[in-house]
């Protein structure tokens, strides 16, 4: 970055108040010449006789979005954040900063170091360190508890989410609201204070929050969250710092911070996850397509099946603002399907996770049709009835006859030829794939299946609505699983072997669980339902990607279907079930320990690091096949599906992450290890052969 600090940071004095706006694209992160810049307009500020005040302000509506992420792990120069903030708080004229758009991380952190925070009512404040495997570590964890007590503190630290200005000003963590132009406000703001005098107050200095707190309050925190933080560092950092602003004073807690600061940064998750960051902006490009091609605005969209994904994709979108049209092939499945949608809703208002009124804007923007006319309008129209090539061919044949040209048509198949679908139609160039996952309303990503014949537009309109409607879009390129599920579908397998040489279930499923997944493969399978399971194997043996007389098919899932046991719902599956608390079920073993005597197979005992190893590598080499096909744009891509769609610990950064990390010379030599032992399943990637024999990373 070669900007010169005084461009950086602007300065004029308006009303004698300095103004200081900092212009430092694209979101005005803490980096080098921003720093420079903000430390010589402070002191331009300080000196200015012309000035009684300051105002620090961001350009473009936002302030500042934290430290310079990209600076991370590289030695640093210029002056540092804390020193900044250690000026604002000394200075003799007031210090107000002036809050638009977000201020985030670090931002936030110069935020508690001024005198007084005025935000726009659309502004946002957060400290998301927590995030990228971090805590505040300028200040934030000692001043925020300061400001505003350990509770409020803690929830915002360690939930990491972006507060709106109203609810920051109700838990005092800003001093003012403004509904117009916010700079305007800070000047006003500022002008006044310096009418009334100083001093100005110091959130460092202050105490009244942070006295007489029951220690226990941290004690419980920690054993309530000890199982979900396992593997984390920063979380518990994050409460060891918050309780040290509790107890000790205020230079001693910065010190304390910046320790802590420092073993979060140093652990392994915090690479991770910043490795996570930015896959995550990666995977929302699209290579290869003219920056001159741009995404069609959706403003509505109809929505085909009222079912279980089609649901939960109706609740997304009116979540996001959209306007939507539900349609399904009779009034009573459009009633049933609401009624689910409107249970859904008051399970969440119950749980406080939304309010009645936020549902009840909602639902004003759902709308319900037995007719295709009713989409004649809709810049979009997402499908997600049966899953069955005729029928989806007599819906897009529906859709042809009354969309209008250019609506991008959307089908959430989860497993269908995506080129089949669009060449039943007239605008193949519209159709795309959009593969939402269980709960729709939930879940994060969205898997954007490009068939041949969509167009670049088409495209690029997919993955900017799945940003659009808060999802994590990844582009993936049609093959039978596209990438989600053809990894599954290659560590399944292997899974399964493992359990045919020794393993059992449980074994896997702690084995995984222990790795960091919430959980394993197999109490995975029961909660989604075998016949599932069943469908999507026998799908697979019908299309020969499967073959059940080789040596390693494993027809336990088969067995386990054909006594009854369907999952959970049946109160069996893998697992024995007492309500929803599964445990190891000696018939399962007795099954498991038959398979093996008929395939020959002598059982012996399985070390949990086996299973990690088999079951990671697997996803790995499939991934890195994935990438040579072109089926998923970047290697990172595979780390965002298996983060947000699979439940991938995100500390360790995704399957392939993992890979780098263990060396890919490693990985290689493992893999060949395998195949020596287990034949073709294992002939490793040609990008994994290349990479590891060159001992670089997945980019070469
Ligand atoms: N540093 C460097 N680059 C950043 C950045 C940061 N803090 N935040 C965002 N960017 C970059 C992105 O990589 C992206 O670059 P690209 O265009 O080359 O891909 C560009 O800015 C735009 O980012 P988004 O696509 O995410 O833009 P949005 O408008 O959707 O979101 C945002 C903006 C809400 C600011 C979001 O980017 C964000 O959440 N950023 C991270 C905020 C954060 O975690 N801050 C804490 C940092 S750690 C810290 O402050 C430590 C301190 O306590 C010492
Ligand atoms: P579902 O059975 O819960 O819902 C399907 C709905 O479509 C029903 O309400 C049905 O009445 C309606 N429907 C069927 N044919 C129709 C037609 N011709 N016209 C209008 N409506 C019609 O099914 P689910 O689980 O919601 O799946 C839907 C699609 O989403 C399938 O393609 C499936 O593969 C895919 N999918 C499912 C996931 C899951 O976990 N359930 C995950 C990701 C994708």
């Amino acid at each position: 970055m070669t900007m010169k600090p005084e461009d950086a940071v602007r300065y004029e004095v308006r009303d004698r108040v300095a103004v200081l706006t900092i212009d430092f694209p694209p979101v005005n992160a803490l980096g080098e010449p921003m720093r420079r810049g903000l430390m010589a307009r402070f002191d331009q500020a300080q000196a200015d006789p012309a000035a009684d005040a300051m105002v620090i302000v961001g350009a473009n509506d936002k302030f500042i979005a934290g430290a310079d992420i990209r600076e991370f792990g590289l030695p640093k120069s210029g002056p540092m954040q804390s020193e900044i903030q250690a000026k604002m708080e000394k200075a003799d004229k007031p210090v107000v900063v002036a809050i638009d758009g977000y201020a985030l991380g670090g931002g936030f952190e110069v935020a508690l170091a001024a005198h007084y925070r005025v935000a726009a009512s659309r502004a946002k404040v957060g400290l998301p360190e927590v995030n990228l495997g971090l805590l505040p570590g300028a200040g934030g964890t000692q001043r925020a508890t300061r400001l505003a007590g350990p509770a409020v503190a803690l929830a915002m630290i360690l939930g990491g989410n972006q507060i709106p200005a109203a609810k920051a000003l109700q838990l005092g963590l800003v001093d003012a609201v403004a509904e117009g132009d916010v700079t305007e406000a800070a000047i006003a703001f500022a002008r006044q204070k310096v009418a009334e005098g100083g001093p100005w107050p110091v959130v460092i200095e202050r105490t009244d929050k942070v006295t007489g707190i029951d220690p226990q309050f941290f004690a419980d925190m920690r054993a309530k969250n000890a199982a979900k933080w396992k593997g984390m560092v920063a979380p518990f950092k994050i409460v060891d710092c918050v309780e040290a602003a509790t107890r000790l004073e205020a230079r001693e807690g910065l010190v304390f911070e910046k320790e802590a600061f420092k073993a979060c940064n140093d652990a392994p998750s915090r690479a991770a996850q910043v490795h996570l960051f930015f896959a995550e902006r990666a995977a929302a490009k699209v290579e290869g397509v003219s920056p001159e091609i741009k995404p069609k605005k959706i403003r509505s969209v109809g929505v085909i099946g009222a079912g279980t994904m089609g649901g939960g994709i109706t609740m997304c979108l009116a979540n996001a603002g959209l306007v939507v049209k539900l349609l399904d092939s009779s009034q009573a499945a459009i009633d049933a399907g609401l009624a689910r949608v409107k249970d859904n809703y008051q399970t969440s208002v119950a749980r406080g996770s939304t309010s009645q009124d936020k549902v009840d804007a909602a639902l004003g923007r759902i709308e319900t049709v037995l007719d295709y006319a009713g989409f004649a309008d809709v810049d979009m129209i997402i499908e997600a009835v049966f899953e069955n090539m005729d029928v989806k061919h007599e819906v897009f044949r529906k859709i042809d006859a009354v969309a209008k040209p250019g609506a991008v048509r959307a089908s959430n198949t989860s497993a269908l030829d995506i080129d089949q679908v669009a060449r039943a139609t007239k605008r193949p160039q519209d159709v795309i794939g959009m593969h939402f996952f269980s709960p729709a309303n939930v879940m994060k990503l969205v898997e954007v299946v490009r068939g041949d014949l969509a167009s670049p537009e088409t495209i690029v309109t997919a993955m900017a609505f799945g940003k659009q409607i808060g999802k994590v879009p990844v582009l993936a390129g049609n093959c039978p699983g596209f990438i989600g599920n053809r990894i599954l579908a290659r560590y399944g397998a292997e899974g399964d072997v493992l359990m045919l040489e020794g393993s059992t279930p449980w074994q896997v499923d702690d084995a995984l669980k222990e790795f960091g997944f919430p959980m394993g493969i197999y109490l995975m399978r029961d909660m989604a339902g075998l016949d599932v399971s069943l469908g999507v194997r026998r799908n697979a043996i019908e299309t020969g990607a499967v073959d059940p007389d080789a040596p390693d098919f494993v027809p336990l899932l088969e067995r386990i279907c054909e006594a009854g046991r369907l999952g959970q719902k049946t109160g069996a599956g893998f697992y024995k079930y007492d309500g929803r608390k599964a445990s190891p079920d000696p018939e399962v073993a007795e099954m498991l320990t038959r398979i093996s005597a008929e395939k020959g197979v002598t059982r012996r005992e399985i070390a949990d690091e086996e299973i990690v190893w088999r079951v990671l590598l697997a996803m790995v080499n499939e991934g890195a096949k994935i990438v040579e096909e072109g089926i998923a744009q970047r290697a990172s891509d595979i780390d965002v599906t298996y983060t947000f769609g699979y439940g991938f610990p995100k500390y360790r950064g995704g399957p392939m992450f993992w890979a780098e990390q263990q060396g890919l010379d490693k990985v290689l030599a493992k893999v060949r290890e395998y195949e020596a032992r287990y034949g073709a399943r294992w002939a490793p990637a040609k990008l994994l052969v290349e990479r590891g024999e060159a001992g670089t990373g997945w980019k070469g």
